[in-house]
């Protein structure tokens, strides 16, 4: 039996696109709000350090992987990642145009980086596993509920979506990988628990830095729309807090949330043919 538990009409393969964002990202490029731009855009200025830690954290661990199946989807992850984490960065550089302190931010999460890659390998490992499961269940929301962002710039629109969709295509690899090589449910458990920390920690601290530099951070309108957004209407957050929850099951797995037909509609709507690796 395969260790790869990627579902049947799933591939995880990387997909070349480009995405020109540079004259958005001088903008309030989502509906002209400036709390749900810093909120995407302080999401952003995490995933080129973090998803290149993913990368990392599954290649320790692939050499132990003789399954033909999940060495593939590995190789298919570790493309899409790269790719993701490049298009994050051409995002970020242009966010400077804004006048925002980009490097100052990334200085705050590169030293939080720099401790992650100083844990055994098997808690970096579960951390990209905690990371990953973040990952596809803000991948999962936007896909589901598409006008949530029917009035960011389109190009915005598409590069979020396409990193949701690949997000969903490989959000079982690194979790398949630990738990054959790793099998420790309560380190995945103890490590998620961090992993929740930090991700609002930095998601918190970030979007205060792009306030602050909007001139905003103090601004009782800015964050009650804010709240309404991620808590109320539409509840951004609290949409997804049961499927974050999901992961302290012990018997938790990434696919339990079958969202197989959600991905082939999302996909022939960003229309990619031809674009495959
Ligand atoms: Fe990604
Ligand atoms: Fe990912």
């Amino acid at each position: 039996m395969s260790l790869s538990s990627t579902p049947d009409g799933v591939s995880v393969a990387p997909r070349h696109l480009t995405f020109d964002v540079a004259d958005d990202l001088k903008t309030l490029w989502f509906g002209n709000d400036v709390f749900r731009t810093a909120f995407f855009n302080a999401l952003s200025l995490q995933f080129p350090e973090g998803e290149q830690q993913f990368i990392d954290a599954v290649r320790l661990y692939r050499d132990r992987i003789d399954d033909p199946k999940l060495a593939a989807e590995i190789r298919g992850f570790i493309g899409q990642e790269a790719l993701h984490s490049r298009e994050h960065r051409h995002y970020n550089e242009a966010l400077k145009a804004r006048q925002y302190d980009v490097d100052a931010i990334d200085r705050r999460f590169n030293r939080h980086m720099k401790w992650v890659k100083k844990l055994p390998p098997s808690r970096q490992l579960a951390g990209t596993c905690g990371a990953e499961h973040y990952t596809a269940v803000l991948a999962n929301a936007i896909l589901r509920h598409p006008e949530w962002m029917d009035d960011a710039a389109p190009t915005m629109r598409r590069l979020w979506r396409w990193h949701a969709i690949e997000e969903t295509e490989h959000k079982s690899v690194a979790f398949d990988v630990y738990r054959h090589c790793v099998g420790n449910e309560r380190l995945r458990r103890v490590v998620f628990l961090f992993v929740t920390f930090n991700f609002f920690k930095f998601t918190f601290l970030n979007t205060c830095s792009l306030l602050k530099s909007e001139g905003k951070l103090w601004s009782v309108s800015t964050w009650l729309g804010g709240l309404n957004f991620l808590w109320g209407k539409p509840g951004v957050l609290r949409a997804c807090v049961p499927e974050i929850l999901a992961y302290f099951r012990k018997d938790f797995h990434p696919w339990q949330q079958d969202n197989r037909r959600l991905l082939e509609a999302s996909l022939s709507e960003l229309d990619v043919n031809g674009t495959r690796a």
